[in-house]
């Protein structure tokens, strides 16, 4: 039975999983940079520092933080400076008591997971970091997620409390990750600490970029030989329609198994389009269920509007939201509340609402949907929303 399975193509797939991060990020030496050279007094003086994070999904936001992180504490081993990391997907954690309580998690693992306080929770982290003498770098991934629920309370005392001093040394500095410049959601106080400076934008990648991705990801997954150019090629492509790199390893993934369950040696163009087809409609949902209510409802909106269109205006989506709206008994978004809205959908990569286009005079804003086909979309947000409720 195990022998009439064959041989697989892969060699190691767990660099394939999310949370694989390979040794060096491909195309993202400037971030990585200007990451170093904020984070530079960190080692030199002991001062805080902090810095943001900013970019759609799968531009390595998250890789980049934990590589930086890792090479960080290890750079500080060997210089002497005892600098740790933790990072906190505020997503997952979306109150300010459950974020601060996985990083006492970080030295206490035992900790109890209530009974205390955010105030208290601070003071014993104080505690752990005084006692090891370490500088803590804390990563609040996906942090808008926190802030629209929360307000910026926690992420202004731990600047704050970064910016105490303990023998001479600050010692908690914050990276916060975020798909919209989060800066905009920082009150005024918590903002001044973040300088406008600190803010570093991750693009989209390229098709050239995804290439080096994709062939330095199938070298590490993959037996030699397992893929060809042309296989990779195929991957950076279909991904190149959303700059993702999330995107093309998880159909690097599924197009190594979908060879595997036919026993081929190589993974082919082919596997490549099958994997794109399966990974289509889960890409399609991750990036669908984290918009709120209104913003699926103005979704829906372009979705329906855009029905055997190139592109549709923002007046044409206007209408057909307040009709998705009304459907729902929900309260329709004033004019500039709902151009919000929009904005949203194009900095989720949803959508791209430009202003204006060919054919078009004047100053309309020109949306269009990428690469969903209308109909699925459609259904898909329609579904989401009847769940909902
Ligand atoms: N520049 C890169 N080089 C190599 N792998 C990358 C690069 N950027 C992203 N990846 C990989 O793509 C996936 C998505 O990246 P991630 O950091 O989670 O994106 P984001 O946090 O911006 O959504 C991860 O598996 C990551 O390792
Ligand atoms: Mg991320």
């Amino acid at each position: 039975m195990w022998d009439a399975v064959g041989k697989s193509v892969f060699e190691d797939q767990r660099t394939l999983s999310f949370d694989y991060v390979p040794q060096k990020l491909m195309h993202r030496e400037a971030q990585m940079k200007k990451l170093i050279m904020l984070f530079r007094p960190v080692l030199d003086t002991n001062f805080a520092q902090n810095a943001v994070l900013v970019g759609s999904v799968g531009t390595g936001k998250t890789a980049t933080s934990k590589r930086f992180c890792m090479d960080l504490k290890e750079y500080g081993e060997k210089h002497q400076k005892a600098i740790d990391w933790a990072i906190v997907n505020c997503r997952q954690r979306n109150s300010e008591s459950s974020v601060i309580l996985q990083v006492v998690n970080h030295f206490q693992p035992n900790f109890p997971d209530r009974g205390f306080s955010i105030a208290e929770m601070l003071r014993i982290l104080r505690k752990d970091l005084e006692k090891r003498k370490v500088h803590l770098v804390i990563v609040l991934d996906e942090a808008d997620v926190l802030l629209k629920k929360a307000g910026s309370d926690l992420i202004y005392k731990l600047t704050r409390f970064g910016e105490e001093k303990v023998d001479g040394r600050e010692f908690i500095s914050l990276i916060l990750i975020s798909q919209k410049n989060v800066l905009e959601m920082l009150d005024s106080a918590s903002a001044s600490t973040f300088k406008r400076t600190n803010l570093i934008e991750f693009g989209k990648y390229s098709y050239e970029e995804l290439k080096d991705i994709v062939a330095q990801r199938a070298s590490l997954a993959f037996r030699d030989g397992a893929i060809g150019d042309d296989g990779v090629d195929l991957v950076a492509e279909v991904a190149a329609e959303w700059g993702d790199a999330r995107f093309a390893i998880e159909i690097l993934e599924k197009a190594g198994m979908l060879a595997d369950e036919e026993g081929a040696e190589e993974i082919s163009v082919e596997h490549v389009r099958g994997a794109k087809a399966e990974a289509y409609s889960s890409i399609t949902e991750s990036k669908l269920a984290p918009l709120d209510r209104h913003q699926k409802l103005t979704l829906l909106a372009i979705a329906r509007s855009s029905k055997g269109k190139a592109f549709v205006t923002t007046r044409d989506v206007e209408s057909a939201y307040k009709i998705a709206c009304e459907e729902r008994d929900e309260k329709a978004r004033a004019h500039t509340a709902f151009w919000g809205l929009m904005k949203d959908l194009d900095t989720l990569g949803v959508v791209s609402a430009k202003k204006s286009g060919p054919g078009i005079s004047g100053k309309t804003t020109v949306i269009k949907l990428l690469d969903i086909p209308a109909k699925v979309l459609e259904q898909k947000i329609t579904q989401m929303l009847d769940d909902e409720v």
